[in-house]
């Protein structure tokens, strides 16, 4: 695993998306697995401006999200098809066939799942995912559980994650209950990872992901075993992973 220490959130944002263009730049028609949350905004930020500066093309990439609340409208605002294409898919030259994520509205659960799963391995797989790293451990929406999920499939969110999602929300009742996630094994296929984390508050569960004990428990654990994960984190977050 590398480990990059950013300075602050800005510094953080950079690296990111420095590994993130990379990619692009040397695999032109790669697929990008993304993220939503806070903590990849300013990367998305960074893909902007450099796409606006004209340093990069998304005209081959196709991207992948991870994940989708269960029962909301794409056009709804908190829809996480709203934030990817407030922050990155509507100001880039990616076209709209190009980026997946799951039908939060679709009529049978199974076969969205079934369908997120097929279409990730007929794009031939991921070449780099990007995660955040939740509260609990959670990567995705695999929450803290018994064992570790595989493919795609539909989850009961967890106390903790209703309570930090419900920031974006008027209530912590109008957050979604369910949502549809990569499972830990569609993650751990991606061929390169890179995790994104940032602040004080995730200090405790960044040490516990990456230096703890390999547990379902912590879902962001397995990461461990993956053999190109690249974490990338501000002083707060890393400040208790040892040098
Ligand atoms: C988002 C996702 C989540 C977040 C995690 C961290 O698509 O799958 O696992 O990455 O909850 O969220 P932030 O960055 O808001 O702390």
């Amino acid at each position: 695993m590398k480990i990059y220490r950013a300075k602050n959130y800005e510094d953080m944002s950079r690296k990111a998306a420095n590994i993130l263009s990379a990619q692009i730049i040397l695999k032109p028609d790669c697929v990008l697995g993304l993220a939503t949350g806070s903590t990849p905004i300013g990367a998305y930020e960074k893909l902007v401006e450099w796409y606006q500066k004209g340093d990069l093309d998304f005209s081959e990439v196709t991207t992948v999200n991870l994940d989708e609340y269960k029962g909301m409208d794409r056009e709804n605002e908190q829809s996480y098809y709203h934030f990817m294409q407030d922050h990155l898919f509507g100001h880039v030259n990616i076209s709209a066939e190009s980026t997946h994520l799951p039908d939060g509205l679709a009529a049978d659960s199974a076969q969205e799942c079934a369908r997120y799963d097929s279409l990730i391995r007929d794009l031939g797989g991921i070449d780099l995912q990007l995660l955040g790293l939740g509260h609990n451990g959670h990567i995705g929406f695999n929450e803290p559980g018994e064992a570790f999920e595989k493919g795609v499939h539909c989850v009961d969110l967890t106390e903790s994650t209703i309570e930090a999602n419900k920031r974006f929300f008027a209530s912590a009742d109008e957050v979604p209950k369910q949502a549809y996630t990569m499972g830990i094994q569609t993650i751990m296929q991606a061929r390169k990872i890179l995790v994104v984390v940032c602040g004080e508050e995730k200090a405790d569960m960044v040490a516990k992901v990456f230096c703890g004990e390999v547990t379902p428990a912590v879902p962001g654990s397995i990461l461990q075993m993956h053999r190109d994960v690249i974490l990338v984190g501000d002083e707060a977050a890393l400040s208790k992973i040892p040098e």
